[in-house]
């Protein structure tokens, strides 16, 4: 089977990290580089916080650096719920090895090129490194073949009413990619709500002792006890989603939808809006859009996963 050459461009919080775990066991995928974004926590520790997962994996995957903060916005960090580091305080060795001296949006088109069409891009974080390689270079919509993201929602926020953090973070840039012509899977709150772990899973997990369920285990200690402050079931991975899809898409459902951003109005910046409901219809399909998972597959996928690692 010839796997799919993957692209992880991550703002490496509690679920960015668990992607990569999951990502990285999966055998459709073959992750050929990461890059990191300013978003759960500032870029220069979502950098230490990626390689110190990859050494975690035992794969030194090359990983580059990129935006310190939005295209237009102020830069706000969510560490209320990821902690101070971004992986819930957890502590782990420091890195063995550097960041490549490429920036984030030179390194993906490079990585576009050798792979003449075939990449494909998952975005877990604020899209303000894709955008810009968008922008800076005009061949890459041709040369991606398509950008998953976590992000968006067709209802609802989660950062406020209107909006999903990684959306609302950068709009401008995250609007850049919509209009891109990049087909675009869109794996919003819809179904990552729904991609969960209970406490009894993580628990499981956890039972196993190895260097990964640790990490787990004390990684989703302070996200477990917000998630359950706001009444939710389960630790929700997001960003797990996407990853998921790439390589299993028969797990979800969804429908082509016309879906843009908005980047004006202080109520709803931020919002994907969708025409899914909608008796007024975009004239341009330009996104997947995501709304199921079935999620007994994806605890057991998950949970597999974590529990695969060896010390
Ligand atoms: C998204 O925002 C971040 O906090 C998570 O890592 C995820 O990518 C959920 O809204
Ligand atoms: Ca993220």
């Amino acid at each position: 089977m010839s796997k799919i050459p993957v692209w992880f461009d991550a703002d490496t919080g509690v679920d960015d990290a668990t992607a990569l775990l999951l990502a990285n066991t999966l055998d459709e995928l073959e992750i050929v580089g990461i890059s990191c974004v300013a978003g759960n926590v500032p870029v220069d520790q979502v950098t230490k916080n990626t390689l110190q997962i990859c050494d975690l994996m035992n794969k030194q995957y090359p990983v580059y650096k990129g935006a310190e903060k939005p295209w237009f916005k102020e830069y706000h960090d969510a560490c209320f719920f990821h902690g101070k580091n971004g992986i819930g305080d957890a502590i782990l060795p420091e890195p063995t090895y550097e960041p490549g001296e490429a920036k984030a949006w030179d390194a993906l088109h490079e990585a576009a090129l050798r792979y003449e069409g075939k990449l494909e891009v998952i975005a877990v974080g604020p899209l303000t490194n894709i955008a810009t390689a968008i922008v800076k270079y005009p061949d890459l919509k041709k040369l991606v073949k398509r950008v998953l993201i976590m992000g968006g929602s067709a209802s609802g926020g989660n950062t406020t009413p209107a909006a999903e953090f990684n959306i609302y973070e950068d709009p401008h840039a995250a609007q850049t990619l919509f209009m891109s012509g990049i087909p675009v899977v869109m794996c919003g709150l819809e179904v990552t709500m729904k991609a969960y772990l209970t406490m009894e899973q993580i628990d499981e997990v956890h039972a196993h002792h190895t260097s990964v369920t640790d990490f787990y285990y004390a990684c989703t200690r302070r996200s477990h006890t917000v998630s359950k402050s706001l009444g939710l079931p389960g630790l929700c991975i997001h960003d797990a989603c996407p990853v998921l899809f790439a390589a299993h898409p028969e797990l979800f459902k969804g429908e082509e939808a016309g879906v843009f951003v908005e980047t004006q109005s202080e109520l709803t910046l931020g919002k994907t809006v969708t025409d899914l409901y909608s008796d007024f219809q975009f004239p341009e399909k330009n996104t997947f859009v995501v709304t199921d998972i079935d999620r007994d597959k994806f605890a057991k996928i998950m949970m597999d996963a974590l529990m695969s690692y060896r010390d």
